[in-house]
């Protein structure tokens, strides 16, 4: 068996880089190690860049997004009970963002490589690969105990942080970069209305907090906490009463309290591995890098990332140059830096570091109240917030 592109990963990455490049008549096989429904009850974040929400359109997975995404236009930042709104329209001229649930997002993408006819392989077992430094690279599966071999030009791994793609580079020629916070994010969905019609990031002494949504009728929210503490030491009340602690006054009135229909604990880290290609092998998505989700960038670095690979790929297999394979590691990496440093910027700005000093506690006061005073500094905060071009 042969195809042209093998793609490792069948997540929101893998989805769209398959759409992507089955649009340009490029041949192209997922293999996914977890079954669909596995991989549809991973709950992550929703915040989409237009620049998203276009590839999502391009692509033909758009109408569903456009009929139920939410836009908005603007978000708050509360500081120690204070809110001050970043007017994201105003200050890029225009820009806004759309809230529409990364599920959502994959079950859209799931659905259009169905009605396409290209192939999905779930359940894979040791899917291994083989040869990337050649330019006959292979991939090996198990698929219902048997053991099977793919051909291919090209292995794209969008198969996460854990997968197996950046792990089979050898450790010499990868470099990598990262920063573990001490804390995590107690997540909680629930179907109640959301307490305010655009999201809340909240700085706070007890710790950071988050009001966010999937609909008019489901609100996702976070609370900073102890990576040592699980969802069974957060029981819902005491959940609710923390979460409204850490508002401002108005928005804390406003929450709606119900029982939890999602609760998670994950840890927050930004990483990032240089180059992104190895010979045949590229890597996309959460398999070259994490960003916390403080700044919402992590799916819309993967829209980036796949973007650029697959302009890549189509000019390597319509000149049939390998130079056009070049490129891709550079441009992704360019815009990957730039979200990372956004995105822990966000991070260090909001949360609460046990370690950090009096004079890094009045750093993060001194910067809000920037923010408070300066329309640069929104706007600065406003042009990463929808996300820089692609
Ligand atoms: N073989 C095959 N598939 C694998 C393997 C493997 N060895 N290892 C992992 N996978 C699959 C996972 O089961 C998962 O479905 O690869 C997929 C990777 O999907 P994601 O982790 O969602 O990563 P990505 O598609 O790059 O999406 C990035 O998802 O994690 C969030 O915040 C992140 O929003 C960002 C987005
Ligand atoms: C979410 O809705 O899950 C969400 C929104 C914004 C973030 C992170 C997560 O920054």
């Amino acid at each position: 068996m042969r195809h042209q592109v093998v793609i490792i990963g069948a997540g929101p990455s893998g989805l769209l880089l398959g759409a992507l490049l089955h649009q340009a008549g490029i041949d192209t096989l997922i293999l996914e190690q977890r079954s669909p429904d596995y991989v549809l009850s991973r709950i992550r974040a929703g915040v989409l860049e237009q620049g998203t929400v276009n590839l999502l359109r391009r692509v033909g997975a758009g109408a569903r997004l456009d009929r139920e995404g939410l836009v908005h236009e603007g978000f708050a930042i509360n500081f120690a009970g204070e809110a001050l709104r970043i007017d994201l329209k105003a200050l890029t001229g225009g820009s806004s963002v759309t809230v529409y649930g990364q599920t959502e997002v994959t079950r859209d993408l799931m659905a259009l490589r169905v009605a396409s006819g290209a192939p999905t392989i779930y359940d894979a077992e040791a899917v291994t690969i083989h040869d990337f430094d050649r330019d006959t690279p292979r991939v090996s599966f198990v698929q219902d105990g048997q053991h099977r071999e793919i051909a291919c030009d090209i292995i794209a791994g969008c198969d996460g942080f854990h997968g197996v793609s950046r792990a089979s580079v050898p450790e010499t020629a990868l470099r990598t970069f990262e920063r573990v916070y001490p804390f995590g994010w107690l997540g909680v969905l629930a179907d109640v209305p959301p307490c305010a019609h655009e999201l809340i990031y909240a700085g706070h002494d007890r710790g950071f907090a988050l009001c966010s949504m999937r609909s008019m009728t489901r609100s996702r929210y976070y609370i900073q906490c102890r990576l040592d503490e699980t969802p069974e030491s957060w029981p819902d009340t005491l959940f609710w009463d923390e979460l409204r602690r850490r508002l401002d006054p108005e928005a804390a009135a406003r929450v709606v309290p119900g029982p939890a229909i999602e609760k998670s604990v994950a840890p927050l880290r930004s990483f990032v591995a240089e180059p992104l290609r190895f010979g045949r092998l590229f890597l996309a998505g959460d398999a070259a890098h994490i960003v916390p989700p403080t700044g919402a960038k992590g799916l819309n670095l993967a829209a980036s990332d796949v973007h650029y690979l697959s302009e890549a790929l189509i000019a390597f297999f319509g000149e049939g140059t390998a130079s056009a394979l070049d490129t891709y590691s550079a441009r992704a990496l360019d815009r990957i830096w730039k979200a990372e440093r956004f995105s822990w910027w966000m991070t260090t700005l909001l949360h609460r570091f046990e370690t950090s000093s009096p004079f890094e506690r009045r750093m993060q006061d001194a910067e809000f109240a920037y923010l408070r005073i300066s329309q640069h500094a929104r706007a600065t905060v406003a042009e990463n917030y929808v996300g820089l071009p692609f």
